[in-house]
This record gives structure tokens, sequence and C-alpha cells, in this order.
């Protein structure tokens, strides 16, 4: 069955959502549209009367995950001998990125709505009803956030999207393309929607952007601020316990921001500051705008402020021309900054991007085997980091039950999850003594409840 003839008014919905935190973030705001529209959550996709696929275009193999999600859902359906096949809305950064060409590959696809658009999900479901595909790619000026419903249920970490898109354009990169360019929210929504999620149970907020830290504003009194601003008015907000902010780009690591690490409470010592690869040459290919020795005085100034911050980052291996010499000052650079964790991945040539027509492409063994060499020495960088750990002294926040009766599972101040017999409930901070480390978790034997 095509989109081409009318069928019942969808009652329930699944969202699937792949990829980066701000799409787990509009899959959230979609869920809590649906249902202000009178719909209610389905267990899965498999019972859902609307499925929506929430999708990520940042690389080939994320972007082609869609198709077979799609094949699959048809044939389920098929297969359980539903009179209607649930209706299928395509989202996120395939939907802005592919449009219409999605239809075309999969014709069972009802919807295809952008990150931008899908405030709009409710008139484009009725008209997926009615029996006509519908599109929806805009970039409106006016931001979809006002015309979401208000936050109402919330778990102890939240995020909280303040800025969107990129203007930096990064060789290699679809997002100034799919989100397109930086945009910041004001002020005042932010701290009321981080008023209304900390009402709502949130004891943990993460400040979310493609590149989190170029976001700028007007506080009340009309003064222009950046995050740290920001940052130091939610430090504000009563019984919020913890700040965190991802992702950001070294070229907006400001004065203020920096400082702040080091004198505001609630900011958690973790920075996610991507460096993507540790040679200059290939830098400028990539069009970072920055250099490896700027990166570093960066994270010396950074760990100036706060010794015991946690750096992450993100690298790509492979990226045309990418030399043997290169990858090795990649290496070099990640043994020099010590990573507590960080994401690596193999290049990935994107569709209109400038790197996809540049010469030299890598060969695939050669990448896998970059990627290996670079995956091992930080996974052990990530152990070690997990082992200077024991014998500390720090705040858990419960986020979840474990699998043994009794057991929690939470994070430490630098975003490592902690392993809790008999721990307090879920929203809960509590004091542990790291006790073990393995190179995933930490196991905390709790000290005393901590101050709420
Ligand atoms: N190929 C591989 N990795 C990519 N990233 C972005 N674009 C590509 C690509 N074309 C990585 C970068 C970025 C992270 C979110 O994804 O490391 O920081
Ligand atoms: Fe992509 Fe570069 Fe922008 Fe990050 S800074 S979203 S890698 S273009």
């Amino acid at each position: 069955m095509g989109a081409d003839m009318s069928r019942p008014v969808p009652k329930s919905f699944h969202v699937k959502s792949f990829g980066c935190q701000m799409n787990v973030y509009d899959g959230a705001r979609m869920a809590e549209l649906l249902e202000a529209d009178g719909m209610r959550a389905a267990t899965s996709a498999e019972d859902a009367d609307l499925v929506v696929l929430n999708t990520c275009h940042i690389r080939e193999k994320a972007a082609e995950k869609v198709y077979s999600d799609i094949g699959r859902i048809v044939k389920r359906a098929a297969r359980a001998e539903r009179e209607h096949r649930p209706i299928i809305a395509v989202a996120g950064c395939v939907a802005q990125a592919e449009g219409e060409e999605i239809p075309r590959r999969a014709p069972a696809v009802d919807i295809v709505v952008g990150p931008q658009a899908y405030h709009n999900l409710p008139g484009l479901v009725a008209e997926a009803v009615a029996g006509r595909r519908s599109f929806d790619t805009d970039m409106p000026a006016i931001s979809k956030f006002d015309a979401l419903p208000k936050r109402h249920r919330q778990g102890p970490t939240a995020f909280l999207t303040v800025q969107e898109g990129c203007d930096k354009f990064c060789t290699y990169c679809v997002v100034p393309y799919t989100r397109g360019a930086e945009i910041s929210r004001p002020w005042r929504a932010i701290v009321d929607e981080a008023r209304a999620l900390v009402d709502a149970g949130a004891r943990e907020i993460t400040l979310l952007g493609q590149n989190v830290n170029a976001w700028q504003g007007e506080d009340e009194r009309g003064r222009r601020q950046g995050l740290a601003g920001l940052i130091l008015a939610l430090d504000g907000l009563s019984g919020l316990a913890r700040i965190r902010y991802t992702t950001s780009h070294p070229n907006d690591m400001d004065d203020a921001l920096i400082a702040a690490h080091g004198e505001v409470p609630k900011l958690m010592p973790f920075l996610h500051l991507p460096v993507q690869a540790g040679s200059d040459r290939i830098l400028k290919a990539m069009n970072r705008s920055h250099d490896v020795a700027g990166y570093m005085r960066l994270i010396e100034r950074v760990r100036a402020v706060r010794p015991d911050i946690a750096i992450s980052g993100d690298f790509i291996v492979g990226f045309p021309g990418e030399t043997d010499v290169d990858f090795a000052e990649t290496l070099a650079l990640v043994r020099a900054v010590k990573h507590a964790q960080a994401f690596s991945f193999k290049y990935s040539p994107r569709p209109g991007t400038p790197a996809a027509a540049m010469p030299d492409h890598i060969a695939p063994e050669v990448m896998d085997d970059r990627l290996q060499q670079l995956q091992a020495l930080l996974n052990e960088q990530q152990h070690g980091f997990n082992l200077a750990s024991i014998g500390r002294r720090c705040d858990v926040l419960i986020e979840r039950d474990g699998k043994r009766p009794g057991q929690r599972i939470g994070k430490s101040p630098w975003l490592q999850s902690v392993i809790i017999e008999q721990g307090p409930p879920v929203g809960e901070l509590v004091a542990v003594d790291i006790a073990a480390a393995g190179p995933n978790s930490l196991t905390g034997i709790i000290v005393e409840r901590a101050a709420a």
C-alpha cells in the first residue's frame, strides 16, 4: 500500500531516534507534541499506528539505516496481517538532506519532515490520514520552539537545546546543510524551559547545540551574554544540581567559558571538544580553522582552572589525503591530551560536501587499520582515566536501576557510569567512594547521603 489512500486516524505512535543527542531531544519533543495531540506512546514500533524515524545523515552508514528500517516495518506489518500498515514519517537530517528523494526510494513513506519543521507534525499526519503524502523541510526564521508544548514529564537528566545549526563548514560535514545556519534560542525561553525541566524532576541539564559554545544572546537586562553567562544563570536555579554542555567548537571556547569551569560549582568537570585530527595539514583541508598548537593551548588553559577536567573528543581517520605521517600526528595528539573518553570514525564521503570531491581517498583497509589503532589507544586512555578515579570521593547522580535488586547506576561528575549496590532511588545524588574501575564503568561505595 502506498501513500495513496485514506486510513484511520492514528491512536498510537513510536518515535525512534538515531544519531546525536540533539536528535534524542527532538525525538522527545515530537513525542510530547503527539501526546498533546491526543495520541499515546506505543510500547514498540510494531504496535504503533504512526512510526517516526528520526534520522541521522552524518555518515553514510547512519543515513542508510532508515531504508532498512522502513523495509522492516513494511514487512512486519504484512506478516502481522495488519489491515493498515503504520503511517511512516521520516524526520531528522536524512529528511532534510534527501527530501523528495526518500519516497522515490521507499514508497511506503508518508511524511518527510525536517529538523526545523517538526512542530508541524500533527498537520502532516492529518494529510497522511487523508491519503496524501506530505513534505515539510522548511527552515523558517520563526522558532519551532514557540510552537511546541510545555515540558511536563522528566527524568533526572534532561537535554535542553539552546543553539542549533553550524556556520563552520568543515569540508567533510553535512550539518551546515541539514541543520542550517547557527541560531541561538533567546535567553528567556531557555531559562523558562530549564525551570520547567527542574520542576518536572530534572537534577541535571545538558545544554545542547551543534556549536553550543557559539550561543549568544541578551539577558533580562539587555546585556550581551555568551554560554558562560547562561550557565551562571542556570547555576542559580534551586533544585538543579548539575550543568553540562555539548558539543563545543575550539574557536568558540571564550575566556568566560574557560573561567566558568573554575568558578561555577554546578558546572561538571567534563569537556567534549572535538579536534578531529592531529595534523595541521589535514586540519586545514578539513577547514577546521584551528591548529594543533592552538587546541593544545586551550586544553592547558581549561586544565589550569580545573585540573581534574575530563576531556572528550571526536576524531575522523582516513580523511582524503591523510598519510601515515598525518595519522601518526593524530596518535601523538591523543597521547598528549590524555582523553577520558572519545568517539572516532572512519571518514565517510557525504554528497555535496567539498571533501567528497577531493583527490586521494583512503583505501578501506587503511582506514580500518587506522581506526583500530586509534580506538585501541583511546580505550587504553579511558581505562586509565577510570583507574585513576579509584579512591576518589564524588557525588553520583542516580539515573536508573541496575540488573540486580537494589543495584543502581548513575554518573560521576566526569560522566563515568558508576554502579552502586543498595543505592538510593533514581534522581538522588549520593556521595560515594570509587572502589574499582573497568574500561566502561566504576564501582562506588556509598559514603553518606549528599545534601539535596
Ligand atoms: N565522516 C566521518 N565522520 C564524520 N563526522 C562528521 N562528518 C563526518 C564524515 N563525513 C564526525 C565528526 C563529528 C562527529 C559528530 O561526527 O567527528 O564531530
Ligand atoms: Fe560539522 Fe564542523 Fe559544524 Fe561540527 S563544526 S557540525 S563538524 S561543520
